[in-house]
């Protein structure tokens, strides 16, 4: 991992290899939803280094052993529509974790972000709360995730992103320095769309065969 702070830029071959696949623009849907599928369990890794575990025992086919499981109540918060993409890989980890929705969409011209829907668990106040959503662009979206989760009570929130612009890094990072950012990439910065360059497009519409 790379940066500073409390942004962390994962590094793999194995990252590489599907960030190119999911950039490349004559990947088509089923192989978008793979690399997205795997790309997110590698992130996994990162984003839930370092949650505590418990001592249990248990039973092998042979003998008593002590092994450890989690011990901390996760909340995974996906930003839709992308943020779907992560979910499934990221909470199959996560045995009784819960799931909260966010619904946010960018105006097409303004690039700011509407909510639309939400949907949050109880216990936010106790639990570690990740926010799923693949792209930091100007940082709105996830800016307005977190100002709602905190008004919620979290209070310990992560970020989970596939690429991540400068733009939206500093903007987080000024507005709420407590939120770790981890991401697969961070890119050269936005065009005058406020879309993420090099990126890889619309995550959400590549993703759900939406283009
Ligand atoms: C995309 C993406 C983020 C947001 C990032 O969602 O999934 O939520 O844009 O941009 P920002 O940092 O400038 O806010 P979009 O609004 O395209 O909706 P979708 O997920 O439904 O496609
Ligand atoms: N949302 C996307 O899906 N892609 C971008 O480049 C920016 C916002």
């Amino acid at each position: 991992m790379s940066a500073g702070s409390n942004v962390s830029v994962v590094e793999h071959p194995l990252v590489e290899n599907s960030l190119v696949a999911l950039r490349d623009v004559n990947t088509g849907t089923d192989a978008f939803r793979r690399h997205a599928r795997l790309l997110t369990l590698i992130l996994a890794f990162h984003v839930l280094h370092d949650l505590p575990t418990r001592a249990v025992v248990i039973n092998t086919p042979l003998e008593e052993v002590t092994g450890y499981e989690i011990d901390r109540s996760v909340i995974f918060v996906p930003v839709l529509r992308a943020g779907l993409a992560m979910l499934d890989a990221m909470s199959d980890f996560v045995p009784g974790s819960k799931v909260g929705f966010v619904g946010l969409e960018r105006d097409e011209q303004t690039a700011i972000a509407h909510s639309y829907y939400q949907k949050l668990p109880t216990q936010l106040e106790t639990a570690e709360t990740i926010i799923l959503d693949p792209m930091l662009a100007t940082g709105g979206s996830a800016i307005a995730t977190v100002k709602l989760l905190k008004a919620n009570r979290a209070s310990s929130i992560r970020l989970a992103c596939v690429v991540a612009a400068p733009e939206g890094l500093e903007a987080m990072q000024g507005l709420h320095p407590d939120v770790r950012i981890f991401t697969a990439a961070l890119d050269r910065g936005l065009n005058d769309r406020k879309f993420i360059l090099p990126g890889l497009g619309d995550f959400g519409d590549r993703y759900f065969g939406t283009t």
